[in-house]
């Protein structure tokens, strides 16, 4: 790690660094690119947290696709997603009939995700998978588990790589751990 800045004094440990990162979006898009080997396939970034996988992702994906994005706020008190979802900025492809993948930072509760599928399943898309860079399973409160993820994390609350932690430190290049006395 750097030296502390304002934005890694908060942090605890890295969890996932650079490099890793960086090896195992290559492994998942080469995985990507087998399985949707002739086909085009709609990439959706979820905004904000999946901004640099998105980008990273894509990148290493040799099929072809088009790229959009959405904006979802969940509804919730304090840390708990309630499973209401709002569409902030919708996508602007018509994904009926097209192969669609969800990139997003991480499935936690899986309550946003569970919701946004249904949406999109409903403008029925040729097939919709999800992929995520984190997810913490153990956190799961319903029915759903990304079909492509990078890694597998315990239960703590990480930030960077494009997850916030009150809105800020989502340019840090890694993944890192909350200091625990920043965590209410
Ligand atoms: P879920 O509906 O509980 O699965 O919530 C998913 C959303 O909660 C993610 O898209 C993140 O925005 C946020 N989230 C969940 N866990 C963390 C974390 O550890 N750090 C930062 N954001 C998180
Ligand atoms: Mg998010």
């Amino acid at each position: 790690m750097a030296e502390k800045t304002d934005l890694n004094k908060v942090v605890d440990k890295v969890l996932v660094s650079e490099e890793e990162l960086q090896r195992r979006i290559a492994e998942l898009g080469a995985q990507l690119s087998e399985d949707y080997e002739g086909k085009d396939v709609i990439c959706v970034c979820i905004l904000r947290g999946a901004v640099h996988f998105f980008s990273d992702l894509v990148r290493h994906m040799t099929c072809m696709t088009e790229l959009d994005f959405m904006s979802i706020s969940s509804y919730g008190n304090g840390k708990r997603t309630s499973g209401i979802v709002r569409i902030a900025k919708d996508m602007d492809t018509s994904i009926t009939g097209r192969h669609v993948l969800i990139i997003e930072d991480i499935m936690d509760s899986g309550h946003t995700l569970k919701h946004l599928k249904k949406v999109l399943e409903a403008r029925e898309p040729a097939s919709l998978k999800i992929c995520c860079l984190l997810d913490k399973p153990s956190r799961r409160e319903c029915d759903i588990t990304p079909d492509y993820t990078g890694f597998v994390i315990p239960n703590e609350f990480v930030l960077g790589y494009g997850l916030d932690f009150n809105n800020f430190y989502r340019n840090l290049p890694y993944v890192g751990v909350l200091k625990p006395e920043y965590y209410e």
